[in-house]
Parts: C-alpha cells; sequence; structure tokens
C-alpha cells in the first residue's frame, strides 16, 4: 500500500503530533482543580441520600446541597443523622441509596476514603487527635506530610515554600507564640484549632467539622467563630453543632435535620422562629 519508505515516513509525520498529543494528555495528571469542577457554584451535592442501621433509617432521602466557600450549620436534635451524613460525604458508610457529588464530576460514592481526603474534603472530628509529644511546629509539618512517608521528614529540610505554609496557618490558628510548646501542653481549644490547622496544611476544598466548640470556654468558642468564618470563602465549611450562641454567632445558613432528613433550611433567625423547629427542639 505504501509506495516507499519515504511515504512512510510522511504518514508518520502526519500522526506525531497526535499521537505527542494522546501521550501528553495520558501523562498529564488533572489538577484537583479540575477534577472537581465547581463552574456551578456548589461544591456538595447529596441527593435522595438513605443509609438504615438494621432497618431503622439513620438518613432518609437527605438532599443537601453546599454552595462553594460558604459557612453552613448543621444543628439538630441527637440521632437527627449530622454525623452520619458526614460519614456519607467522606465515604466512611456507604448510602443504601441517593447520589453524592463532589463538584460535577466526582462521585463520591466510586470514591475510597483516603481518595476523598486526598482530592480535598477535611474532616475534623470532635476529639482532638494531635501528636501530644510533639510541638505545634512538628505537628503541622507532619500533617503536611501525612500522605508521604511520614516519620522520615522530621529528619529533612523544609523548603521555603513549606515554611511558609507553616507560619501562615500558625497565623490562621492563631498558635504562632505556641510553635515550639508540645502540643501536649495546650489548652482544649488550642489543641482544637491546631487541630484545624493539620487539615489546612493539606490545602482542603472542603472543611467537616463536627462539633467544635463542645467543651469549649466561652473565649475559645468565639476565637472558633472567627476562626471559622476566616475560612470560609477560600474553604466550604460545613459545621455541626449544639450549641446555638456559636450558630447564631456564624451562621449565614443553617440546615436543619430531623429523623435523617432536613427539616428546615435558610438564615438563623428564620430557621429559629419556624414552628416545626421549635416542637422538634421542646419536644426534645
Ligand atoms: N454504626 C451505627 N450503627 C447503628 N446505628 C447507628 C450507627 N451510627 C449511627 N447510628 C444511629 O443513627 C442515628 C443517627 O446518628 P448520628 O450519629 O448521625 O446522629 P447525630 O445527629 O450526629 O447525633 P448527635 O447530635 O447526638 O451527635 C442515631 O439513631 C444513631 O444511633
Ligand atoms: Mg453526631
Amino acid at each position: 500500500m505504501f509506495g516507499g519508505s519515504g511515504e512512510k515516513d510522511k504518514l508518520a509525520n502526519v500522526f506525531q503530533p497526535f499521537v505527542n498529543q494522546s501521550a501528553n494528555f495520558l501523562a498529564r495528571k488533572p489538577s484537583r482543580d479540575e477534577l472537581v469542577n465547581t463552574d456551578s457554584g456548589y461544591i456538595l451535592y447529596l441527593e435522595d441520600i438513605t443509609v438504615s442501621f438494621d432497618g431503622f433509617k439513620a438518613l432518609d432521602e437527605l438532599t443537601l446541597y453546599i454552595e462553594t466557600g460558604e459557612l453552613r450549620c448543621i444543628i439538630g436534635p441527637n440521632g437527627a443523622g449530622k454525623t452520619t451524613m458526614m460519614d456519607v460525604i467522606t465515604g466512611k458508610t456507604r448510602p443504601d441509596f441517593g447520589t453524592a457529588f463532589y463538584g460535577q464530576r466526582l462521585d463520591l460514592l466510586r470514591l475510597t476514603e483516603p481518595e476523598i481526603a486526598s482530592l480535598g474534603i477535611g474532616r475534623k472530628f470532635q476529639k482532638p487527635t494531635v501528636f501530644d509529644n510533639h510541638t505545634v511546629h512538628d505537628n503541622l509539618e507532619l500533617a503536611m506530610e501525612a500522605d508521604k512517608r511520614v516519620w522520615a521528614t522530621l529528619t529533612r529540610k523544609l523548603n521555603a515554600e513549606e515554611r511558609d505554609r507553616i507560619a501562615e496557618v500558625l497565623d490562621i490558628i492563631g498558635l504562632k507564640e505556641e510553635v515550639s510548646a508540645l502540643a501536649g501542653s495546650l489548652s482544649h481549644g488550642q489543641k482544637q484549632w491546631l487541630e484545624i490547622g493539620m487539615l489546612l496544611m493539606q490545602n482542603p476544598l472542603v472543611l467537616l467539622v463536627d462539633e467544635p466548640v463542645a467543651g469549649m470556654t466561652k473565649q475559645e468558642s468565639e476565637s472558633t467563630a472567627e476562626l471559622l468564618t476566616t475560612l470560609a470563602g477560600d474553604h466550604s465549611v460545613v459545621v455541626v453543632e449544639h450549641d446555638m450562641e456559636f450558630v447564631r454567632s456564624i451562621a449565614r445558613r443553617v440546615t436543619v435535620l430531623h429523623e435523617g432528613r432536613v427539616l428546615a433550611e435558610g438564615p438563623f433567625d428564620e430557621v429559629q422562629h419556624d414552628a416545626k423547629v421549635i416542637e422538634v427542639y421542646l419536644g426534645e
């Protein structure tokens, strides 16, 4: 079919750009922002999420959307399904049915827990899990390296960018003065902030925070309100909390969960005066 070798070369030249292009395409890892497409303005889409434990529905067709950069408070009586909702988002619990998307492209139900975390959904549990025997600085450094070889990193020198990031996070969480203190010596509130700082070291897009001010003093609670408010915008922040004074102080939009469903949603003052919400709280 081909005349001579010259003909073959010509053909190869025609195809070469395409070959290169596809090789480039395959070799290039898409960035996280390309994967987590938020062009629509929303970062989390939960629809009809149902989770049953032995026939009991902890979530019952829960539908909830979180806007990019918003600070959303989720409230509701004990057992409403708040923590279970976070478990679904982080891949810890798989729903019986429903859909959960992270941005427009990523199906959370098809990703593993570590994949979800490394794609930028950070979660803070109620009990701080800082390394007590390490300094505040080293806790942040370890968090930055969490998905690399953790313990080998303490012997390695940090580059300028990493040092800057640690300084920046120390500033955000208000622990600059404590940089060399052992995490074990921090107050309860400071440990909680350090843990938020450890999440920030991984540059999350979404922060899920379950009952951040439980056990805090009033002043610590106020500082936490300030911290979470600062983080919104750059991050999408979802906060579950029972402390209504705290919720009032930070809330823009509040979602009330009850029996695994959304009972009410809107600005704090509106939700607070909602007859259904009042009934659920008084009936507790
Ligand atoms: N692993 C599990 N096995 C069985 N039941 C569970 C499990 N996890 C949660 N539940 C039940 O599901 C319901 C919802 O629990 P969940 O922890 O999500 O509530 P919550 O809104 O976070 O409550 P709280 O405000 O007390 O933290 C509760 O009735 C709880 O007992
Ligand atoms: Mg809970």
